[in-house]
């Protein structure tokens, strides 16, 4: 039996959140503001990013050794990653692993959901933050329509796969999507997620202003369309979880900012470039790469991972109200990480 590492306040490691790319085809305004990742600036080159068999030998070390259950593939933009569900089969023989899923914009589903579902993927989470073409042009700064993430959702249905959509609510950007948004996929079997506006990385002129509150999402929902909360499924769920009254369809509401849960946060990131993390707000990562190519063993590897993970004591959307006021430290950018 794994027995699990646990870090400073006994969270333990179950979740591994794998970035496979830098690069993304959109520029949300809010992640990768198309001013700063232009043409000049510089993705990671194609020998500081982890191959496929780097990957997996430390998914199945930390899944062996670590107890991790839970694997997400994250980018930028996972699937501009070439021969993505290569490395999801991979992935999917590594034994422990109860559950892979992967957040994407949905762009390129049409053409990958269905090899990417016979690999072994069992979820997909993909970002739609309107359903109005004018607010998500301006929104993806690349001129992609809605249409497009919609024909993702639906190959995504069809190849078998779950599908939940994340809707990052933004103050000034997209209020007046949050009830249309309610509305249409109130009548699928698909769960929509609201997420608070976040201060990741360092791009994206956060501030508290911008955030519409958890409170009032569900207000503004509940008012319209009568809610009624649900259990969570497990202890650490980011989600608050509700259901229409009328006919059971779930929503989430994800407060990372108004009602932190970094309390039982049990979430490591690893980078494209193989940095392991220990918060979404880090300012740094450690370097498992160079473990990685040191020749170590799977022991060494298990040992390394073990030594970051118990002096963590990351719970930053805890204490955020005490940075906000002050010089920020620099952090990594959600498009190295993934959310
Ligand atoms: P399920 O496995 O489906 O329950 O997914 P999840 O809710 O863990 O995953 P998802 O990646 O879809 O998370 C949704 C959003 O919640 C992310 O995009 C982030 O914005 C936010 N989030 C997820 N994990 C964390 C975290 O550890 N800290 C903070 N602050 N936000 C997080
Ligand atoms: N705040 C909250 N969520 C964010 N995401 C990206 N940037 C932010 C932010 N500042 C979301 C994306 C996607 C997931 C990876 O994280 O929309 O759903
Ligand atoms: Fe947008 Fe996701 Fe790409 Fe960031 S990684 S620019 S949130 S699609
Ligand atoms: Fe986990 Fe850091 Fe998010 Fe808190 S802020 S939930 S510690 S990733």
């Amino acid at each position: 039996m794994t027995k699990a590492i646990t870090d400073k306040f006994s969270r333990p490691l179950r979740d591994l959140r794998i970035s496979v790319t830098d690069r993304c085809n959109f520029r949300c305004r809010y992640c990768m503001p198309s001013e700063i990742f232009d043409k000049y600036f510089k993705f990671l080159p194609k020998n500081d990013i982890l191959t496929f068999e780097e990957i997996t030998r430390l998914a199945s070390v930390l899944a062996n050794r670590g107890g991790v259950k839970k694997l997400r593939i994250t980018g930028g933009e996972p699937l501009m990653r070439q021969n993505l569900s290569t490395l999801i089969s991979m992935l999917h023989e590594i034994e422990g692993i109860d559950d892979i899923a992967m957040t994407t914009n949905g762009v390129f589903l049409p053409k990958y959901a269905e090899e990417l579902k016979l690999a072994g993927l069992k979820r997909v989470t993909i970002s739609l933050d309107s359903l109005n073409d004018q607010t998500f042009m301006a929104i993806n700064d690349r001129g992609i329509g809605v249409h497009k993430v919609l024909e993702g959702i639906e190959a995504a249905r069809q190849a078998g796969l779950d599908v939940k959509i994340n809707m990052v609510v933004k103050r000034g950007m997209n209020e007046e999507d949050i009830l249309p948004m309610a509305h249409f996929f109130k009548d699928t079997s698909i769960i929509l997620r609201y997420i608070e506006y976040m201060d990741v990385g360092n791009s994206n002129g956060w501030t508290l202003d911008h955030v519409i509150s958890k409170q009032e999402i569900f207000n503004m929902i509940n008012k319209e369309l009568p809610l009624e909360p649900v259990e969570p499924n497990y202890v650490g769920e980011v989600a608050d979880r509700f259901r229409f009254k009328d006919n059971g369809q779930e929503i989430g509401i994800i407060s990372s900012v108004t009602d932190a849960f970094c309390a039982s946060c049990s979430r490591a990131r690893l980078s494209a470039d193989g940095k392991l993390v220990t918060c979404l707000f880090s300012s740094g990562g450690h370097d498992v790469r160079d473990v990685l190519r040191s020749g170590a063993t799977d022991e060494e590897l298990a040992a390394f991972v073990k030594s970051i993970w118990e002096k963590r004591d990351d719970r930053y959307s805890e204490e955020r109200l005490k940075h906000t006021n002050k010089q920020q430290l620099k952090k990594i950018e959600m498009s190295h990480i993934g959310g």
